[in-house]
């Protein structure tokens, strides 16, 4: 099928997927969408995050898109329910990836998640992996500073060294092995989060582990695009081309020409 799937996050975060999805499914056409207007999410109620989730759906299928992944977390713990049983194509989220392979990484059971405000509030990391294990415990934090860092180019930087300090030590009491890198912004962050949390702390990327349950996903469902030519891929945003554009520049391995600005409050 060479539809493309319609990826999208509360800004530029979502990008972060987008570049998995582009490294293991390199065939695959995509349309990415960026609410740049109304991000960030981390802070919205769920009535918002739902109705904002709802309207950028109907924006993808217009575009004629054959799967959707909601590559923000945000939205993907207070919204994917809801999108799942109004809508008839696939959708998927970036959660239940980055639990089951958290859930796989651990031995002692412990698993820290970090992640935005509501995403943590909704519980709903918590609710994947006492799913699949109810012996394990969950540690979380929220890290609402993460991402404007990220947004600032200051992923190695010394004060980014210590706002980590100040949001992880706490998690140094627990026995965590794993860790749920569970924002979009958070991935990018990874080496200076590795650093202080050390070695014997696996880092989950749920990005990476949603590309790959998506490739598994249009397998199964015979969805894959058997064109010879490489994806192609088109970008909107609800605000701020040159923002996204210079952001992406940072993330992705090609060039994001091509981004245009949706009126998505009109869907
Ligand atoms: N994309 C959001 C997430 O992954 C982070 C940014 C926001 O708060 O909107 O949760």
């Amino acid at each position: 099928m060479e539809e493309p799937i319609g990826v999208f996050d509360s800004g530029v975060g979502g990008l972060t997927v987008a570049r998995e999805i582009m490294r293991q499914l390199p065939g695959e056409n995509m349309i990415y969408f960026g609410d740049t207007a109304r991000v960030p999410y981390g802070s919205k109620s769920e009535e918002t995050i739902i109705k904002y989730s709802k309207q950028i759906v109907r924006f993808l299928l217009s575009k004629g898109v054959k799967a959707i992944v909601v590559a923000c977390n945000t939205a993907s713990a207070l919204a994917l329910d809801v999108l799942q049983q109004e809508n008839d194509i696939p959708i998927i989220g970036v959660l239940e990836p980055g639990a089951i392979a958290a859930a796989e990484t651990t031995v002692t059971k412990n698993i820290g998640v970090i992640a935005t405000v509501a995403t943590i509030k909704s519980g709903m990391y918590n609710y994947y992996l006492r799913k699949i294990d109810p012996q394990i415990t969950v540690v979380s934090k929220a890290c609402p500073l993460f991402v404007p860092l990220v947004e600032e180019g200051l992923t190695e930087d010394r004060v980014t060294d210590d706002i980590i300090q100040r949001y992880l030590h706490e998690l140094k009491d627990y026995e965590i092995d794993s860790l749920i890198l569970g924002c979009t912004h958070y991935p990018l962050l990874r080496n200076a989060i590795g650093r202080y949390m050390g070695e014997e702390v696996k880092l989950v990327n749920p990005a990476y582990e949603t590309a790959k349950s998506l490739k598994r996903l249009l397998q199964d469902k015979n969805m894959m695009n058997t064109q010879p030519e490489k994806g192609k891929y088109t970008y909107f945003v609800s605000d701020g081309v040159e923002d996204f554009i210079s952001f992406a520049d940072r993330v992705l391995p090609c060039d994001v020409k091509m981004t245009s600005i949706v009126n998505i409050e009109s869907y």
